[in-house]
């Protein structure tokens, strides 16, 4: 039975049930959903609108309800329209008229958005508590690779050198935006749609302040009510944080996949993160990473099919919102996913810092300061650029390197050299002259 049988004088067809059904991902909702009602029916009962006695038996039963999903009595009808009708239906078939009052003054559109924002705000909360976890784990990383140095790139050319406890430093500062990213979506969202109807609020004389306190939404009430029920951007926001935390998420495991190769060997993944290969006993991958750098791509498809999805609707309301929550939530489902393999992965990685060391060693990662030597010489920068590639292409043609490059050779090239140089371009006091082991 719809909601909305009166003014039907056929049943919905069979076939395009399931395809207007949104039970199947909304059914998720159920305990927001349920006390979204709780709140509606007590401020209904404290407007008058509905009887205290009415009022105590609804919310005495939704309390149950609410319980018996949870403990598994109650099984939802995987036919039913959405998670509304069937809790409204669960109610009334227990309690009768007074579960028939329960949607005074409401409509599904101002109810929807209200479950959405209520299980979105509850999800965050749990992100969030992973992010921090995962901060916890490159914080300890941090500290324990502080002193290994390593190729620091551009173009994935080796540049200068860094060390590998710097390099996690990067992704620290990334996922704390992550976090304060998230923590501005849910601020923004934290406004309670409830009471704006089906689009243009309610003859019934409300309390929308009364049901946004039940209800915890720390922002109030939305003031329109078309854009109460309209806005899905706190949707949008959300995937978009997602797409972020992706964003690093991948670049890290791309970095992960190359540095586990043979090519680098910076790092040795654990056996217990890592796969085989069927044909090759040799083989061990790094799947783990690969996965999470490719579900990325999912997650950027959410927050796209979002915004398509908003762009030309007319307000307030239209079906294809519909779609909002199978897309955000699998936003945030596989960020969570991705972060519980990810943060283990990290978190039993074994660093290798000669092989890093030894590629530091190599590509003149230390030119820079080679040039930075001339200066403290007098040399003006360019010049000193000028002669330090020189000194590079004459190393390259004659197989040294800037360390075993003979002092005569240096002079040759330019008088300023003196053997401080062999100091300067030591790869520790590279690193150390920019302060990066102490951060
Ligand atoms: N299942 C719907 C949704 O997720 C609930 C709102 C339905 N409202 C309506 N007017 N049909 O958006």
């Amino acid at each position: 039975m719809k909601l909305w049988a009166g003014r039907f004088s056929k049943e919905a067809d069979k076939k395009t049930n399931d395809f207007n059904s949104s039970i199947a991902t909304d059914s998720r909702m159920y305990y927001e959903d349920i006390t979204g009602s709780i709140a509606h029916a007590t401020m209904l009962g404290e407007q008058g609108i509905i009887s205290k006695e009415d009022c105590e038996i609804i919310t005495t039963e939704l309390a149950k309800i609410r319980d018996e999903i949870t403990d598994g009595t109650i099984k939802i009808d995987p036919d039913a329209e959405d998670i509304h009708t069937f809790i409204e239906q669960t109610l009334t078939a227990r309690v009768g008229d007074p579960g028939k009052r329960l949607h005074t003054a409401r409509s599904r559109n101002d109810q929807v958005a209200t479950d959405v924002k209520l299980y979105l705000k509850k999800e965050c909360v749990s992100l969030r508590a992973q992010l921090v976890e995962l901060l916890g784990v490159l914080e300890k990383k941090k500290e324990e690779y502080k002193m290994m140095v390593m190729p620091g790139y551009t173009h994935l050319q080796r540049a200068q050198p860094v060390t590998l406890g710097y390099h996690f430093g990067a992704y620290i500062e990334m996922f704390k935006r992550d976090i304060t990213r998230l923590d501005d979506a849910v601020k923004r969202m934290d406004v309670s749609p409830l009471g704006s109807g089906a689009l243009a609020g309610t003859t019934y004389p409300i309390d929308r302040a009364l049901s946004a306190k039940l209800l915890g939404f720390e922002g109030g009430y939305t003031l329109n009510t078309l854009d109460g029920v309209a806005d899905r951007d706190f949707c949008a926001e959300i995937a978009c944080a997602m797409s972020l935390v992706m964003v690093h998420l991948s670049r890290f495991s791309e970095e992960i996949v190359l540095w586990s190769s043979w090519e680098f060997k910076f790092i040795e993944l654990d056996d217990a993160f890592s796969t085989g290969s069927s044909i090759m006993p040799q083989k061990k991958n790094p799947d783990l990473a690969e996965l999470i750098r490719g579900k990325s791509g999912r997650v950027f498809g959410d927050l796209n099919a979002l915004l398509t999805m908003m762009k030309g609707l007319p307000l307030a309301y239209n079906k294809d919102m519909q779609e909002d929550k199978d897309l955000t939530f699998e936003a945030i489902d596989t960020v969570r996913m991705c972060l519980t393999a990810f943060i283990p992965m990290i978190d039993t990685m074994t660093a290798l810092p000669e092989n890093m060391r030894k590629a530091a060693a190599g590509g003149f990662i230390n030119a820079t300061d080679c040039a930075d030597f001339l200066v403290s010489r007098g040399l003006p920068f360019r010049d000193a650029y000028k002669a330090t590639g020189e000194t590079v292409a004459f190393c390259i043609k004659n197989g040294y390197t800037l360390e075993t490059l003979p002092l005569e050779e240096y002079k040759n090239i330019c008088d300023l050299f003196d053997d401080g140089v062999y100091e300067a371009i030591n790869l520790e006091t590279c690193v150390r002259k920019r302060g990066l082991f102490d951060i």
